[in-house]
């Protein structure tokens, strides 16, 4: 019985780092570039595009407090000097940068 429950958790902690890890290497990849890899934004590259860096910061509580909704729209649809990603990105991919944006929460 015991081995069962640890079976059960160990697939669920693979799994769940499965999913981390696509979220983490899709925003290193396609993100970071722009929004820093710990989500602080970029001076340079907000200088480059000519917006206010705290518009690069995903860490902040104003992006934070925005409902996954909001995020996944942004992300889809672009806005401003911010890309879209819909059609670039599948859908599921676009969940888990969601979900990867939340863990950048200060
Ligand atoms: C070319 C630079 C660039 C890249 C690459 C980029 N973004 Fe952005 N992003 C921006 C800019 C600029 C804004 C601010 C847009 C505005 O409101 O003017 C923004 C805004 C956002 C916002 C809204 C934040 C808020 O508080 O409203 C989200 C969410 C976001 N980006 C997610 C992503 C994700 C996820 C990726 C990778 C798939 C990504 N961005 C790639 C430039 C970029």
């Amino acid at each position: 019985m015991k081995i069962v429950t640890l079976l059960f958790v160990s697939v669920f902690f693979v799994f769940s780092g499965v999913v981390y890890g696509a979220g983490a290497d899709l925003y290193k990849g396609k993100c970071a570039s722009c929004h820093g890899k710990a989500g602080e934004g970029s001076a340079a590259l907000a200088k480059m595009l000519k917006v206010d860096n705290a518009k690069l910061a995903l860490n902040s509580a104003t992006t934070q407090k925005l409902s996954n909704a909001e995020l996944l729209k942004v992300t889809s649809d672009g806005r401003g000097k911010m890309p879209a990603y819909k059609g670039k990105l599948k859908d599921d991919e676009l969940k888990q940068l969601v979900d990867f944006i939340r863990t950048l929460k200060k």
